[in-house]
C-alpha cells in the first residue's frame, strides 16, 4: 500500500502518524512546502517544493504510483489537485474543484447553506458591484451595525473582518468590502454573531457521514483571546466528543447540518463529495449556526483527533475514495485532548525569530509532538521558520489531565517560542460555559 500525502506542516505529520499506526504499514511518499522533520521520519520520500505547482506534484505521483493520493492543505485542494490526481488514475481523499468551494467560495457556501439549512445560517447578501446606498442601507439599518465582511476566495483565513473588532466604523467596513469586490468581483456581508464557536469534523463519502470528536479551536493570538487572529493556536476535545458548553440537541444538529451538506453538494456539484468535511459553527442563544464550512482536516483540529482514532486510518481512506464508508469502520477512544501549538515569540505580526534553535524536551507516553513550520539541518538541530512551530497534544482521562500534560510538555521547551497557556484551562472553559448560559437565560 503506497499513500501520496500533499503536505504543509503539522497538519499532515498528523495525519502521516496515524497512517504509520495502520496494520497495513504503507508506504508514505509525502510531497511539502517545507523540509518537514516529523514527515522527513516517516516517509519513505519527502519531495519539497511548491504544492501548487501540479506538473511537479504529478511528476512525483506518476513515478510512485500511489494507491490513493490524501490531500492536506487548503489551496491544493481549491485548485483542484483531486481532479487532476483523478484524472491520472489516482484516487484522492480529497474533495474535486467544483465541491471544495463550500470552502473556496463563501457566496456558493452561503447560497448552498441557505437552501438546505436556512435555519442556521446568517442574515447575509452577496455584493458583486459596489453601490454605496445599498451596501450602507444593509450593513447600518438591516443588520444595524452589527456585520462581517468576508473576501469571497481562500485568503489563508485572514479574509474575514468584523465589526467592532477589525472594522471600527461603517465606513471602514465599506471601504473594505469595496476593496474586496475589486480584488475578487465579489463579497459576502453577514450578521455577526454572539456566541462561542465549535468546529465538527467528518469523514466523508457521498452521503455517508462518520462524525469525529467535536472541537474548540483558539484562533487569536494571546491569552484571553486578544491579539490578531492566527490559524489557530490550540484546541481541545473532550472525552465524551462533545464539549462542555455544548448542549445535546447543538451537537445533534450539527451533525445533522454536515449530513444535509454532503447531500447538498451532491445534489448541487453531480458527483460525491469524498474526503473531510469541516463544519465551524457557532452555538448562540436560540441554537446553532454555521460560521463557514472547510473542505479538509483543520489545524490543529487533526492533532487532537487523529492521535485518539483507535481504527484504521487506511482503511478509512480506501473506503471513502471506493464510495462506501461503514460507520463502524471509524473509532476513536474515550479520551480528552489538549493541543497547544508553539509559535515564534513574534508570530504572527512579525518573522523575527526565523531561524533561531528550538529544543524539545522527550515526548512522553500521553503527549504528542507534531511539527509544523520547522526546519532540520544536518546536525538535527532545529530551527523556527516564521510560522507555527510545533503542536504539543497531551492525551487524558480528563481535560483537566491533558492540558497539565500539553502544558509542563510546552514549558520544557527551549526556544523564542511562545504559546497560550490559557488553552484548555478549567478557567477559559468556565467563560465559555459562563457565555452560553448569559446568552441562553436571555432567550
Ligand atoms: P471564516 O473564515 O468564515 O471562518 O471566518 C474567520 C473567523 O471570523 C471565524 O472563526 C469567526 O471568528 C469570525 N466570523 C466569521 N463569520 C462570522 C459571523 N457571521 N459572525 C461572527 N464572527 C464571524
Ligand atoms: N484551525 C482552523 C482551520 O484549520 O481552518
Amino acid at each position: 500500500m503506497k499513500i501520496l500525502l500533499v503536505a504543509s506542516g503539522a497538519r499532515e505529520h498528523a495525519i502521516a502518524d496515524a497512517l504509520a499506526r495502520s496494520p497495513q504499514k504503507p508506504e508514505i511518499i509525502s510531497v511539502c512546502t517545507t523540509n518537514n522533520p516529523g514527515l522527513k521520519r516517516l516517509s519513505t520520500e519527502l519531495h519539497v517544493g511548491n504544492i501548487l505547482d501540479f506538473p511537479w506534484v504529478m511528476e512525483i505521483a506518476q513515478k510512485a504510483k500511489p494507491d490513493l493520493a490524501i490531500v492536506g492543505p487548503d489551496d491544493p485542494i481549491g485548485n483542484g489537485l483531486a481532479d487532476v490526481l483523478e484524472d491520472a488514475g489516482i484516487p484522492a481523499m480529497a474533495p474535486k474543484k467544483s465541491l471544495a468551494r463550500i470552502e473556496s467560495s463563501k457566496s456558493f457556501a452561503r447560497d448552498l447553506l441557505r437552501n438546505t439549512v436556512p435555519d442556521s445560517v446568517p442574515q447575509y447578501r452577496v455584493f458583486t458591484s459596489y453601490e454605496p446606498k445599498e451596501l450602507n442601507k444593509f450593513i447600518a439599518q438591516d443588520l444595524k451595525g452589527n456585520y462581517v465582511v468576508k473576501y469571497d476566495a481562500l485568503r489563508g483565513g485572514k479574509g474575514v473582518k468584523v465589526s467592532g473588532e477589525h472594522l471600527a466604523t461603517i465606513e471602514e467596513g465599506m471601504q473594505y468590502a469595496k476593496d474586496c469586490i475589486e480584488e475578487g468581483g465579489r463579497v459576502v456581508i453577514e450578521e455577526k454573531l454572539v456566541g462561542v464557536e465549535f468546529s465538527l469534523l467528518s469523514f466523508v463519502s457521498g452521503t455517508q457521514v462518520v462524525d469525529m470528536p467535536a472541537i474548540q479551536d483558539h484562533k487569536r493570538a494571546y491569552a484571553g483571546d486578544t491579539g490578531p487572529n492566527t490559524g489557530g493556536m490550540g484546541t481541545y476535545t473532550d472525552s465524551d466528543h462533545s464539549l462542555p458548553f455544548l448542549t445535546r440537541e447543538d451537537l445533534a444538529r450539527a451533525k445533522e447540518i454536515n449530513r444535509l451538506t454532503a447531500q447538498a453538494l451532491l445534489t448541487a456539484c453531480g458527483e460525491p463529495y469524498r474526503g473531510i468535511l469541516y463544519g465551524g459553527f457557532i452555538a448562540v442563544a436560540d441554537g446553532i449556526r454555521v460560521i463557514e464550512f472547510n473542505a479538509r482536516f483543520g489545524d490543529p483540529e487533526a492533532l487532537n483527533v487523529l492521535p485518539l482514532l483507535s481504527s484504521d486510518l487506511v482503511a478509512i481512506c480506501q473506503a471513502i475514495t471506493q464510495g462506501t464508508l461503514p460507520e463502524d469502520l471509524v473509532r476513536f477512544d474515550h479520551k480528552a485532548t489538549v493541543c497547544k501549538y508553539l509559535a515564534p515569540e513574534s508570530y504572527p505580526v512579525s518573522k523575527d525569530q526565523r531561524g533561531a534553535v528550538v529544543t524539545f524536551p522527550p515526548v512522553p507516553k500521553n503527549a504528542r509532538l507534531f511539527f509544523g513550520d520547522i526546519a532540520e539541518n544536518e546536525q538535527g538541530i532545529l530551527h523556527v521558520g516564521g510560522s507555527r512551530t510545533a503542536g504539543i497534544v497531551g492525551i487524558g482521562e480528563t481535560l483537566a489531565e491533558a492540558e497539565t500534560i500539553a502544558e509542563e510538555f510546552c514549558r520544557q521547551v527551549k526556544g523564542p517560542v511562545r504559546h497560550r497557556a490559557d488553552i484548555g484551562t478549567a478557567a477559559l472553559i468556565e467563560q465559555r460555559m459562563q457565555t452560553m448560559r448569559a446568552l441562553r437565560t436571555l432567550v
